[in-house]
């Protein structure tokens, strides 16, 4: 079968190869073999990808968890999934780690409890950009108890998390309740679409979407909310500025949920820099200057359970995936980074790009060098992978 692999940790311009691996084989009753049709570039994955040193993993590595497939074979265990029934699901992240199992390939090997049915009304590469996204999606609408009437802020609307988020919160306030997404000026019309397609009912809250970009975005949200101020801000991008000034426009007591705050850098100091700023949101106490209102961070993972529930607001028309990007199999470079051009430019080989992410100096320069060439494209830093951003496997 085809498939990208990588024997070193890095940005995928430096360490992807387009590659041949054998088939993989089912090795216990309760598996089944899936062809994909789609994988979803996660910046979860993405931070497995570049940080994980492997020493902690199996070489070769094969990227990307999430995926779409039809059946292609199963153990004799598993009775309800014949061969060409359209799946959705997520690698687990152990299997992931441990063998040559990843997304970005033609098969991949699964327990029965790692995927479920796509709802015949929905594209395979719509679904597969579910795992992960929605599992994330669901854990926070669950821990910020939204309910019926409330009034909610949606903080990275457009992210594959945030639209699955929003959807979901205009559901559950119902119609006497609102929701208000934000996200940049380019996504605010198929954002703002998402209020008609999010319930087969008309019981769903009025959604406002508001454009980040538009003028500063705090003192905004201050002066249009700060008087009836929400009940809930769900933040699935992850912004601090966001999280430190939310008292004016979060009631006292209401949760602040999140994502975690945003990854700028996929280095170690800025996984380091991440953590620490967790871990001051969470345990800086509110005399000593930290923020007055709980700062709930969620920590998702893909289960048969959680899946099974998205799939079943998919089939009732409550959940629609927005698909980004729709890149094919040989363009996955491409959408990576500055490295990438760079790399073709000097028609550098294997192993010597393998040596080049090894070395720290030069990976600093590429950061910083991708970075310019985004704000020069006027995108945002650090956008090259994202779970709506999606690869076709089998055109
Ligand atoms: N806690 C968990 O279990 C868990 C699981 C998976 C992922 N994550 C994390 O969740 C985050 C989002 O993941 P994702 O898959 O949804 O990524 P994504 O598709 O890239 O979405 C992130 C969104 O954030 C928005 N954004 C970017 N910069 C922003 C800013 N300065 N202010 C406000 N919004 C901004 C972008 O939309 P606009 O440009 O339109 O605003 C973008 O669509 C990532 O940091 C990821 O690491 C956490």
């Amino acid at each position: 079968m085809r498939a990208y692999t990588h024997t070193a940790r890095g940005p995928p311009s430096l360490t992807l190869n387009p590659t041949t691996l054998p088939n993989p084989t089912l090795s216990s009753p309760t598996q089944l073999l899936v062809r994909t049709t789609h994988c979803a570039l996660n910046p979860g994955a993405s931070i497995v990808m570049q940080l994980l040193p492997f020493i902690f993993r199996a070489r070769p590595a094969v990227p990307e968890m999430d995926f779409a497939g039809t059946v292609e074979c199963t153990g004799s265990s598993v009775t309800d999934m014949p061969p060409g029934t359209p799946v959705f699901g997520s690698i687990p992240v152990g299997q992931h780690v441990r063998s040559t199992s990843g997304a970005l390939a033609g098969s991949i090997v699964v327990e029965r409890d790692a995927v479920v049915r796509v709802p015949g009304t929905v594209a395979l590469s719509e679904a597969a950009g579910v795992g992960i996204a929605g599992s994330t999606a669901l854990a926070c609408v669950t821990a910020a108890k939204v309910k019926r009437g409330d009034a909610v802020l949606v903080n990275g609307a457009a992210g594959g998390i945030g639209h699955l988020v929003l959807q979901m919160c205009l559901e559950k306030v119902g119609a006497s309740g609102r929701v208000v997404g934000v996200c940049s000026g380019r996504n605010t019309s198929w954002v703002r679409e998402l209020e008609r397609g999010s319930s087969t009912d008309n019981a769903v809250g009025s959604l406002r979407v508001i454009d980040r970009e538009a003028e500063p975005l705090v003192p905004r949200l201050v002066r249009d909310y700060g008087a009836e101020r929400f009940d809930v801000v769900i933040d699935a991008a992850g912004i601090q500025e966001v999280y430190q000034s939310c008292p004016g426009f979060l009631k006292e007591g209401k949760p602040y949920v999140t994502v975690g705050p945003r990854l700028g850098r996929y280095t170690y100091a800025g996984m380091l820099g991440m953590l620490g700023t967790t871990a001051k949101n969470v345990l800086w106490p509110r005399i000593l200057g930290g923020t007055p209102r709980p700062y709930v961070q969620v920590a998702a993972a893909a289960s048969l359970e959680t899946l099974e529930e998205l799939a079943g607001m998919m089939e009732r028309g409550a959940l629609r995936v927005h698909v980004g990007t729709l890149v094919d199999w040989e363009d996955v470079m491409k959408v990576s980074d500055f490295a990438w051009w760079v790399c073709t430019l000097l028609n550098l080989d294997r192993h010597t790009r393998s040596f080049l992410a090894d070395m720290l100096v030069v990976r600093l320069s590429l950061l910083l060098a991708n970075r310019i060439l985004l704000r020069m494209r006027n995108e945002r830093v650090g956008s090259e992978y994202s779970s709506h951003r999606l690869v076709r496997i089998i055109s």
